[in-house]
This record gives C-alpha cells, structure tokens and sequence, in this order.
C-alpha cells in the first residue's frame, strides 16, 4: 500500500515508519506542509495519491490549549476534517488518533469504544470534535484513541517524552513529584504502531482503543522506570490538585481494547513488558 505518514518526525510517526517498513511510505513533516494550510495539504496529497492517510499531528500541549483554544481546534479539528474530504476524494483509508482525554474520568472501570465520552479540557473538547468528523464524514478510517505514549524518538510536541523526563531528573539528583491520583495505561509507540500494522490491512474500519494493558497512577509509572531502569531516585506522590495545572485531567483514563478483543486482533502486551523492552 501507499502510505502517507504525516507528523512522520514525531515520536508515534517514527515508529510506525518502522512499523509499516513493508509498505511503499511517503513520510510527511510539517517542512512539506503544515496541516492547518488546507490547500497545501491537498496539493502534497493529490500529487502523491496515497491509497492511506495516517495522520499523526496534534496539538496536544494540553495546558497550552487552554490558552490557546483556536490553534487546538485548528490542528485538532478543522484541518482534520480538510483530511477527511481529500482522503474521501482520493478513495483513500484515513487512519487518525485520539485520545482518552475525551472521557472525564469518573468510571471505576475501564472505558470501552461505546463509553460516552465527556472532556473535561479544551484539548480532550477538540479532539473529540475531530473525532466526530472522522466518524461522520470519512467513508473509509481507523479512528484510534491512545493513551500515556513513550517512544524512542520522544514527544515532538512535550518536548521528550515523561520516561526520559524522569530518568533525566533523577540524574540530576532533583526530588520528583508525581500524581499518584491519575491513572491511566502508559503505551509504547513501537506496540500501538505494530497494533496499527495488524489492523491497517482489514477492513474492519471504525472506531478502537488500543493501549498496552494494565493500568497504574503516573506516580506507580514513574517508580517503575526506576525499578526497570535500576536507578535510584528521590520520587514522591503527589495530587492533582497540588499540580494546579490549567487545564483539568481526568482520574482514571484507562481504555480497554474492547473492539480489538472482539476480533481476535489484539497483540498489545503489558505496560510493564514494554516497558523493559523500551529501557533495554
Ligand atoms: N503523547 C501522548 O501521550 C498521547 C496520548 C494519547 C493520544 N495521543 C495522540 O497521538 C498522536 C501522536 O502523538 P505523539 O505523541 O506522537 O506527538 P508528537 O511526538 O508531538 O508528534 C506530533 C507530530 O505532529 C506534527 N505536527 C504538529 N502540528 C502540525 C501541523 N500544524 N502541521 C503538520 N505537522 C504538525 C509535529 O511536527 P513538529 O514537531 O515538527 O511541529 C510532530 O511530528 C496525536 O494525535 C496525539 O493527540 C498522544
């Protein structure tokens, strides 16, 4: 298949050039065309005539968003639908990310692909907008929301990604605080890039969560990188409202891959083993 991969630089990006190495890919930065230049972003597709568009970019600076609402949805939901009509005129899969910040966190039990979805920040809000364009416009997607992701190439958009932050804090004998009241799924790029691999071929279109499995807080994430990582480290709990960060996080954002279960298409590991593997 031909493969456009834009946001490729980013740390998802990265991995699924790994990922997709099989295929013919036309990595795309924001150098080729920044994502809100609508028809820029059609010229580059229509030119390259790509049979998938994987879209990568977000804004996802989530406090950033609060303050900057317009460039959220402009990346977050506008430009995604100007992706969905040129994926739809060129016949071509849209493969698009989301995110568990769409749900508010008040669930005991993991959210599947039929929870409701409630955001509690400007970031979730949008994209759980450009999720409804994919979901009401595009004929043919994988709409897929993510959660807590780690890669290689680290977070373009958060500057590294919180397993580097941690281990670069403790080598610098700085005492670390972390919420320990927020849980969620930490997820490797390089297992949700390989889960995209397995489920790109089918046409099994719609909507999945895909995770790593297992939940734990940020702060139980952060003492296991130092475990696995055999450093020692001055870590502390914390709360979100200590933090007092601007915009409001959800609880408990663990997803559950219900859809993928289903169809007996599931080849995500625990967080843990992935873990290992990314510190190795
Ligand atoms: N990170 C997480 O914890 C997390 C959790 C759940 C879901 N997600 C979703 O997963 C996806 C990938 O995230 P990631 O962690 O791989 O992010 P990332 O490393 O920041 O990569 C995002 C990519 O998008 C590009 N980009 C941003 N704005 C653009 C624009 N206007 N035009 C063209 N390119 C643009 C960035 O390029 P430049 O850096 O060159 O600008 C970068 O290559 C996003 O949709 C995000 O919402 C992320």
């Amino acid at each position: 298949m031909r493969i456009a991969i834009l946001g490729s630089n980013g740390q998802l990006g990265r991995d699924l050039t790994l990922a997709l190495a099989d295929h013919q890919l036309l990595p795309l930065t924001r150098v080729a065309f920044d994502v809100t230049d609508h028809v820029r972003a059609r010229t580059v597709l229509s030119e390259l005539r790509p049979e998938v568009i994987v879209n990568t970019t977000a804004f996802h600076q989530v406090d950033d968003c609060e303050r900057q609402p317009e460039p959220a949805y402009s990346v977050n939901a506008l430009a995604v639908l100007n992706l969905v009509r040129v994926a739809n005129d060129l016949n071509a899969t849209l493969v698009h990310f989301s995110t568990d910040y769409v749900f508010d966190g008040k669930s005991q039990k993991p959210y599947v692909e039929t929870s409701e979805p409630f955001p509690l920040s400007i970031y979730g809000n949008s994209k759980l907008a450009g999720e409804y364009l994919v979901r009401t416009a595009a004929r043919k997607y994988f709409l897929i929301r993510s959660c807590g992701l780690y890669g290689r190439a680290g977070s373009r958009g958060r500057g590294g990604n919180f397993v580097q932050t941690m281990l670069k804090k403790a080598e610098e004998g700085e005492s670390i605080r972390v919420v320990h009241d927020q849980v969620l799924t930490p997820t490797s790029t390089a297992d949700l890039a390989r889960q995209v691999a397995v489920i790109l071929p089918t046409a099994h279109y719609g909507l999945y969560h895909v995770t790593n499995e297992g939940s734990c807080s940020w702060y139980e994430f952060a003492a296991a990188v130092f475990e696995i990582a055999r450093v020692k480290a001055d870590l502390f709990p914390t709360t979100l409202d200590l933090y007092k960060a601007p915009a409001l996080r959800p609880p408990y954002s663990v997803l559950e891959n219900a859809r993928l279960k289903e169809l007996g298409l599931n080849v995500m590991r625990h967080w843990r083993d992935a873990l290992s593997e990314y510190l190795k």
